[in-house]
């Protein structure tokens, strides 16, 4: 199996980024192969709504690092999300990808793929968990994509400590689980 892995925090020591390479050494560990997409050093340009793309495509008037992105996420059976939760939401580097699905919206939808979700959050509050995951279900059932597990990593401050919790060990068997 093919996998995109899109992360979308700022910070170097991400706890979010740190769980998506456990997620992928387990997958890697299964055969599998792994494209690495990082939304926030990437040049990717706002969805502006012109619909030039007719919302799939696949023609978009920008030309930026999302032409390369769009190309693996095409070709793979598995999308898997993983962000930082800001004001209980995405961060806006992955969303703002997300924004650009646009243009490849109607073949996306035709490809069945599975996705994973994995946010890393600060606060202990679970709700905070229900509002991101709704919106990230959301996003998946209008996409067709077939949810294949969430991992919300709570009352997370840096990687050394999300090391003592179980996070990174349920991040590589999720990665490990796909045949
Ligand atoms: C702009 C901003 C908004 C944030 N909003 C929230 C929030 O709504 N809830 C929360 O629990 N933590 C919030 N945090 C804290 C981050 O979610 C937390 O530090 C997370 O573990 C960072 O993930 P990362 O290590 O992958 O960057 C916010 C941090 C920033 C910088």
């Amino acid at each position: 199996m093919k996998f995109t892995v899109i992360t979308g925090s700022p910070r170097k020591y991400s706890t979010s980024n740190y769980l998506a390479d456990q997620f992928i050494k387990g997958a890697k560990e299964n055969g599998h192969r792994v494209y690495k997409f990082d939304a926030f050093s990437a040049n990717v340009n706002n969805c502006i709504a012109c619909n030039a793309c007719n919302m799939g495509s696949g023609v978009c008037i920008h030309k930026d690092d999302f032409e390369k992105l769009k190309k693996h996420i095409l070709e793979s059976d598995v999308i898997v999300f993983a962000t930082p939760v800001y004001y209980f939401g995405m961060s806006s580097s992955i969303k703002k990808v997300i924004d650009r699905f646009y243009s490849i919206d109607s073949q996306l939808k035709a490809l069945y793929n599975k996705s994973v979700f994995i946010t890393s959050q600060h606060s202990k509050a679970e709700g905070i968990t229900n509002i991101i995951n709704s919106h990230y279900s959301a996003i998946a059932n209008w996409l067709g994509f077939k949810n294949a597990g969430i991992i919300n990593a709570i009352g997370i401050e840096s990687i050394d400590q999300i090391k003592q919790t179980p996070y990174p060990k349920q991040a590589y068997e999720l990665g490990k689980s796909f045949q």
